[in-house]
């Protein structure tokens, strides 16, 4: 990778950016002052990992029922924990909930501007602190988020492979960024990530930086990012459990750590290496297995869960949990895999 960049690289994304932004929720129209910094944080907090498309309503809907630290501060664990389900990786929800109650208790409600205070919040990591300084305060950060690697990996041609090159893909992002208009820049690289500098088939032709953009030059800039051989993802097996009575299914609030943790769910057993069948399962009911299973991956590994339902004989001890009525269970904010497993046991057991 040579050393010497182009000032014009920032220039020529800039302009670009000025004609070419897309329009979202939590965004300033380019050269506009920053937007609140409350929506900036949770903007990036939920774009992690998330799609655009997947946030913009999430967003929409937070921001209307919480629209301020205060407010988010001062809301319902469960009520919070129930509005992210669909978007995953429920961490961040549990971290944004002590981030907003760190910012009211440490910081009067407002977030700090400078990367080094954004960074003792919880919940923000090197990523957001860079992305709220630049986007919502106008400071000139390095940001590198997945789209900003595979652009930036690109113009450099940087031939080491991920994770190992995100060392240099970050020098390479700290060189060509701008004093002006940071959070525009970094904006910039994420749509031009998103839209024109694409994981397969980039559409070079309408790239404002193709001419500088030594992976072009070599004839074959999809090659880029290289990424180490990924290891297989293990599997893990586990059972879900349909207690049934009266038109209601037992529902248990799943421990504050671990996967799912503070998500409302349906019982289940241990996560193991083989079926643990019906390891576990709540007092009460003559269980039956249903011929199919649910499957999700996870970052670490895919579970694979067999269901089991049985009706409740109305006198023994079902385990801690509430009763949900089952027609109302859209409303109870399930994790994916537990309302993908809901709709599968809810279909069974009304035919059975
Ligand atoms: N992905 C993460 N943050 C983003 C932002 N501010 N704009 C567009 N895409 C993003």
């Amino acid at each position: 990778m040579s050393n010497k960049v182009p000032p014009q690289i920032a220039a020529r994304l800039i302009e670009w950016y000025d004609a070419n932004a897309r329009v979202l929720p939590w965004r300033a129209p380019p050269g506009a002052p920053p937007t609140d910094p409350y929506r900036v944080w949770l903007s990036e907090v939920m774009l992690q990992q998330t799609q655009v498309a997947t946030v913009a309503p999430y967003f929409q809907r937070w921001t209307a029922r919480w629209p301020d630290f205060a407010s988010l501060a001062a809301a319902d664990d469960g009520d919070v924990m129930a509005a992210w389900a669909g978007l995953g990786y429920y961490a961040r929800a549990r971290n944004l909930l002590k981030g907003a109650r760190a910012v009211v208790a440490d910081h009067g409600g407002r977030l700090p501007g400078d990367e080094a205070a954004l960074l003792r919040i919880p919940g923000i990591g090197a990523y957001t602190a860079a992305a709220i300084a630049a986007i919502a305060f106008g400071r000139r950060a390095v940001v590198v988020d997945g789209n900003v690697e595979r652009v930036v990996s690109r113009l450099f041609a940087i031939s080491t492979p991920l994770p190992a090159a995100k060392a240099d893909i970050r020098a390479a992002t700290d060189r060509i960024t701008p004093d002006a208009r940071p959070g525009d820049f970094a904006q910039a690289m994420m749509d031009l990530g998103a839209t024109i500098c694409t994981p397969r088939a980039p559409r070079c032709l309408l790239c404002p930086l193709a001419g500088d953009c030594a992976a072009r030059a070599e004839g074959a800039p999809e090659r880029y990012p290289i990424k180490a051989p990924k290891k297989a993802r293990p599997v893990r097996h586990g059972t879900m459990f349909w207690l049934w009575h009266d038109e209601q299914v037992r529902l248990v609030r799943r421990p504050a750590r671990g996967l799912l943790g503070g998500m409302l769910a349906l019982p289940t057993g241990p996560w193991l290496d083989t079926p643990p069948g019906l390891n576990d399962a709540p007092g009460g009911g003559e269980w039956r297995m249903m011929a199919e299973t649910v499957e999700h991956g996870f970052t670490h590994f895919t579970l694979v869960c067999a269901l089991a339902g049985a009706r409740w004989d109305g006198q023994s001890d079902p385990g801690p949990g509430e009763w949900w009525p089952v027609a109302e269970l859209d409303s109870a904010g399930l994790p994916t895999v537990f309302a993908k497993a809901a709709r599968k046991l809810g279909e069974w057991w009304t035919c059975e």
